[in-house]
This record gives structure tokens, sequence and C-alpha cells, in this order.
């Protein structure tokens, strides 16, 4: 199609994209918090699993047409490690070929794909958006696949973050709550002193996303928190927190580690973020610290 054809048919299509923004995984960790946060000027749906299974792709199309959405926030997957591990095809169906599906219907509208710090093998830390990515299982191989087929469209944005915190609907989806779930229940948890993450607040994550949209940010881009922990660090600050027994807090060592791959280091530099937000990315204790009247 010649340029001048394709301008117009995007300028058109923005033109009738007066619909909400549809935000998928809405019943998660991060799409609830970005349904909580949305801003008084935008009309938002946030999709359901239960409302509207993202793999049935006829259906998505139908509404797709019903509602005319004027962006996409695409924050559905299957999101844990394990499970990916555990159930590849469906990790690779819902990861990989419903947000292939998404982006096309999403052509000539923002699109936001949420990715993770895994698709680094952590072996080096503070990963800049153009360092390579060396996916170590299959989660973090879906959200690769995934991210070059979103990158095909230069009005797509690509997300890359770390550890996100908070209260989910459905009270397991926090690193946090699973922390706490597992000390409350009076069990020890052992947690890794040389695994290192950049932990955010999901509050903060869809403070940031929401000024991302606004601003009409397109590529890919870190976002994360500011702070460098391990893993064990993160567990006795939270601890903390909630005052449970720290005997039940235990240290343990990747070099005694003998499970499927895990990588060290995939803190992100989110620099060329920061440099475009109207606030700092916060490290994850001082905004504890700050925040005593956040459940966390
Ligand atoms: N949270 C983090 O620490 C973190 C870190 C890095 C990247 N990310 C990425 O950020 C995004 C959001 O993460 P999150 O923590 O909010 O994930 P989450 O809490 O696991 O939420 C994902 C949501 O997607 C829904 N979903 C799964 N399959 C679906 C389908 N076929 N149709 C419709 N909905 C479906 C899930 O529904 P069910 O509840 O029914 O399963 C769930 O509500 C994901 O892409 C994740 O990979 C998250």
């Amino acid at each position: 199609m010649p340029e001048s054809v394709k301008a117009c048919r995007t300028q058109e299509a923005k033109a009738m994209a007066k619909g909400p923004v549809w935000v998928t995984g809405a019943g998660g960790l991060i799409g609830h918090h970005l349904l909580q946060q949305s801003p008084e000027n935008r009309q938002v749906v946030g999709w359901l699993r239960q409302d509207l299974d993202l793999l049935d792709f006829k259906r998505v199309d139908r509404f797709f047409e019903r509602d005319t959405p004027s962006a996409i926030i695409h924050c559905a997957a299957m999101s844990k490690s394990p499970q990916c591990e555990a159930q590849p095809e469906e990790a690779h169906a819902i990861n990989v070929a419903a947000t292939a599906h998404l982006a096309q219907l999403a052509e000539t509208i923002p699109f936001f794909f949420l990715s993770t710090d895994l698709v680094f093998d952590g072996e080096k830390g503070f990963y800049l958006e153009d360092d390579s990515p060396n996916p170590l299982n299959t989660y973090a191989r879906t959200k690769c696949e995934a991210e070059a087929l979103v990158a095909k469209n230069p009005n797509h944005t690509i997300i890359r973050t770390s550890l996100n915190g908070g209260i989910s609907p459905t009270g397991d989806r926090g690193f946090n709550e699973q922390i706490r779930a597992v000390l409350q229940a009076g069990k020890p948890v052992s947690l890794f002193v040389d695994e290192f993450r950049s932990p955010l607040p999901a509050i903060v994550m869809a403070l940031a996303l929401w000024e991302m949209l606004d601003q009409g940010l397109t590529g890919l881009y870190h976002l994360c928190g500011s702070q460098r922990l391990s893993r064990h660090a993160i567990g006795k600050r939270l601890n903390q927190r909630w005052g449970y027994d720290p005997s039940l807090l235990k240290s343990t060592s990747l070099a005694s580690y003998d499970g499927p791959p895990r990588a060290p280091d995939t803190t992100l530099d989110c620099s060329k973020l920061q440099a475009l937000l109207s606030f700092p990315l916060p490290g994850f204790e001082s905004w504890l610290e700050n925040h005593p009247e956040m459940p966390f």
C-alpha cells in the first residue's frame, strides 16, 4: 500500500477510534491496578477472563468491532514461570497467539504489551533496552516471541517490567502476597540472597503506564523500581512491615539450587523511560517507608 494511503487510513482510524481503552487481564495484579488508577478523562473497559476469553478470537473480534477501543493495554498472560513450564502449549496460546491477535486488531491504535525482565539470562544486570535477550525458560521464551511480533508495528509499545507487588483481586498474584501467605501460616520461606530484582509497586506501574499512554510513547521501554535488591532482602524488608516471626525467613543461594535454570540478576536500567516520566521511579524500600498506609 502506498505511504500516502497508509497515512490517510491511519488518520481515519484514529478519528474513528473514540472508544474506551481496553485493559486485558483486569482480574490480575497489574490490570486491576490500572483500573483503580485510571484517569478521570479516560473511558476504560477492563476485561476479565470470564467475560472475554482472549483465546476465543471470534468473540474478541466481535467485541472489538462493537467497542472500537482507542487503545489496548494488554496485561492478560500466563505469568508464572512454573505454570508455563508445566503447560507450554497453553502458555504459548495466551502469551503469544492471543497477543499477536490483539496486536493485529490494534494495528492503527496504541497497543501496550507487558513483557518481563526475564527475557534476559541475568548474567549481567542493569540491562538496557538494546541488550540482547536470552530467555532461560518457557515463560520468558513466550514473552520474547511475543515482543518480536509486537515490535513489527512501530506505533506499538513494549514494556518490560520486574517483580510487581501489591494486593491482587485473587490475593495470590503479587510476590508479597505469596511470601506473606507462607509466613502467615507459620511456615518457613527460603529466599535467594544472590538473585537480584528491581521490584515495583503495581500502583506505580499503573500510574507510569497511564502516563506513557497519555504521552503516546511507542517502542521498547524498561519500567521497574530503582533499587536492586536480593529476594531475601525484599522478604526481610517486607517482614519488617508485617512483623511475622523473623526466624521463618531463611536464606538460600543459587549455588546450592538444582532446579530449572534461573536468571541471577535481571535488574533493568530504566533511564530511557525515567527521562520522560513526570515522577521518579521509586526504590522499593523508600516507597514502603513513605507509604505505611498502603496495604502490601
Ligand atoms: N507481576 C509481575 O511481577 C510481572 C513481572 C514481569 C512481567 N509481568 C507481565 O505483566 C503482565 C501482567 O502481569 P500480572 O502480574 O498482572 O499477571 P496476573 O496477575 O497473572 O494476571 C494475568 C491475568 O490474565 C488473565 N488471563 C490469562 N489467560 C487469559 C485468557 N485466555 N483470556 C483472558 N484473560 C486471561 C488471568 O486470568 P485468570 O486469573 O483467570 O488466570 C489474569 O487475570 C503479564 O503480561 C506479565 O507477564 C508481570
